[in-house]
């Protein structure tokens, strides 16, 4: 990012002209103060859809704000370029490809047609076939090799093929069927495998192998030792299409495996890995919940799809959050955003939006290729609160980094803690009101009296006691965590993805970004099972290739 005078259309436009010179209007306003001057604030700035209330009221914004955020998202066409994505246009333009993760949860079944040709034909005969299979094995009909029906499923996949599902089947923890135990496998880490393996049995265990792509080579080695472990205890190669199926768009490289066509859920290559969860990569989710589970979860992203193509933009969700994001990223200087649900049962959520987010918008050029000179994608994390409010919230609070927090919360448990969950949302409140309040000198000065604390005591005391506040958050509220809302919310953070990306001009929907890695993983991999000195690499990694080597000799046999 180049903070100079802009060279980029975008900077130099006349909406983010104006955000720069209203930026400095805005500099010497508290978010305390603005709440004291307009008492319909929380009314002004929140929004509802799909069951989820967005509190932005704590913001670093006013009206004007708003006004002109939503001129720059007017400008740079956000919402029509959202129609282009629904109508099947390849807005992917390095792949190629249509981007229509929203065919898969389109509970309208309206016809959406790539090239011409409607989508929602096919998808809706993989929901079948879903759901078929699903039945299949709640009801025992679909048993192992040698006829005991299946207790635990083993997802084998990663980043977009593991995040969503494992993530979703941890948040509808309590709407989980009994008698089928979910098991996520994600890291090439072999120990992750032993442990995970230990624990099954394998006359009883179904294997999915889950990869767009079926080339990634840790989802590939993970699934190879999986057959290995099934073959070594039930014997027979027929075995294997009893306990495994595959998710894939690369159906050929699935067969090759040695799956017969019955065992293949096919998806298309106009769904984005880390947009997937809604495809037949949801497997683990129908498996764990029901089919009419995952089908209220598709529907409330649907319901969100809806809301986003269809609201006006002063009250779109997806819209306000996306551009709140612009807004601290580039020109309030934020380089992260926090997430952090008050729900034990969302651990995942962070996990899985940074993959949303930073695989979608860590992007240094635009569509065309032009380096970009403001910012694009923010660093996201997060933990669960309370949790993280013993770890990192005193960075939030009084450190020097700009840091905006999304908190995420449901008003109705799905437990009968009462007391527990008065708590719980009590801390979600009093988190985002202390960012936003804050500590004044005085007050702290006022506090420190009444304690008996006077003089130079008082004064060394003082400013460590002392809040600055004005640190801006969002609040997003469901009445309870269910399969649709969910939903919703996932819908509603890719749809955020999507309008930054619009607003900064880039592509989400590519990850070149991660090849590299993978190209010299392939290398580094044959050279150190090799014994000849290794060329072409820095002396760095030819150093660590070396030592790793010598202090396990047994790399060498491990050739795969
Ligand atoms: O990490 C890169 C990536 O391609 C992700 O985009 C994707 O979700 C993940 O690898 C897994 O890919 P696949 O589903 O093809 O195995």
């Amino acid at each position: 990012m180049n903070p100079s005078a802009p060279s980029s259309a975008l900077r130099s436009s006349s909406a983010w002209q104006a955000l720069e010179a209203h930026r400095h209007e805005l500099m010497g306003s508290h978010l305390r103060q603005l709440f004291a001057e307009d008492p319909q604030r929380f009314q002004r700035f929140s929004a509802e859809a799909a069951g989820i209330l967005l509190d932005y009221s704590k913001n670093r914004i006013t009206a004007r704000t708003i006004e002109l955020l939503l001129a720059l998202a007017e400008q740079r066409s956000v919402l029509a370029l959202a129609q282009a994505m629904a109508c099947g246009e390849r807005i992917n333009n390095t792949e190629n490809r249509a981007v229509l993760h929203l065919a898969l949860r389109n509970r309208a079944n309206t016809p959406i047609a790539v090239d011409g040709r409607d989508v929602m034909p096919e998808v809706n005969a993989v929901l079948g076939r879903m759901a078929e299979f699903v039945a299949a094995v709640h009801e025992g009909r679909w048993r192992g090799h040698g006829g005991q029906s299946i207790t635990d499923v083993v997802n084998i996949g990663i980043g977009g093929s593991d995040l969503g599902p494992r993530m979703v089947c941890e948040a509808l923890t309590p709407y989980a069927r009994p008698g089928l135990n979910l098991h996520f496998l994600s890291n090439v880490d072999g120990g992750y495998q032993r442990d995970i393996l230990r624990r099954l049995d394998p006359a009883r265990t179904l294997f999915i192998v889950a990869s767009k792509t079926f080339t990634t080579s840790e989802t590939l080695t993970n699934a190879r030792t999986a057959r290995a472990w099934l073959l070594a205890a039930l014997g027979e190669e027929a075995a294997v299409a009893r306990h495994f199926v595959a998710v894939t768009t690369n159906v050929a490289a699935a067969a090759q495996f040695g799956l017969p066509e019955a065992n293949l859920f096919p998806f298309w290559d106009w769904v984005g890995g880390r947009y997937s969860l809604w495809s037949a990569i949801g497997l683990p989710i129908a498996l764990a919940l029901g089919m009419e589970r995952f089908e209220e979860l598709l529907a409330g992203a649907h319901a969100m799809d809806r809301h986003f193509l269809e609201a006006e933009p002063a009250r779109n969700l997806p819209l306000l959050l996306g551009l709140l994001g612009v807004w601290y990223g580039d020109f309030l200087g934020a380089a992260s955003h926090a997430v952090v649900p008050y729900d034990q049962y969302l651990r995942l959520l962070p996990a899985y939006l940074q993959q949303l987010d930073m695989e979608s918008n860590g992007k240094r050029v635009t569509r065309d290729g032009q380096a970009v000179d403001y910012a694009t994608g923010p660093i996201l994390w997060g933990t669960t609160g309370t949790d993280g409010q013993h770890a990192y919230f005193q960075l939030l609070h009084q450190g020097t980094q700009l840091v905006p927090v999304d908190f995420i919360a449901a008003a109705r448990p799905h437990h009968e803690l009462t007391e527990h969950h008065r708590l719980l949302l009590a801390n979600c409140l009093a988190q985002s009101e202390a960012l936003m309040r804050g500590k004044s000198a005085a007050e702290v000065e006022a506090e420190l009296h009444a304690q008996g604390l006077t003089g130079e005591a008082l004064a060394a005391l003082l400013p460590h006691r002392v809040f600055p506040g004005n640190r801006p958050s969002n609040t997003l509220l469901v009445e309870q965590l269910t399969p649709a809302t969910l939903g919703a919310l996932i819908a509603l953070y890719e749809h955020k993805v999507f309008v930054q990306a619009a607003v900064w001009g880039i592509n989400a929907y590519d990850q070149w970004g991660v090849e590299l890695g993978k190209q010299l993983a392939r290398t580094i991999a044959e050279e150190l099972a090799g014994e000849a000195p290794v060329q072409g690499h820095d002396a760095s990694t030819a150093g660590l290739i070396a030592r790793c080597r010598r202090l396990w000799p047994a790399l060498s046999m491990a050739k795969g």
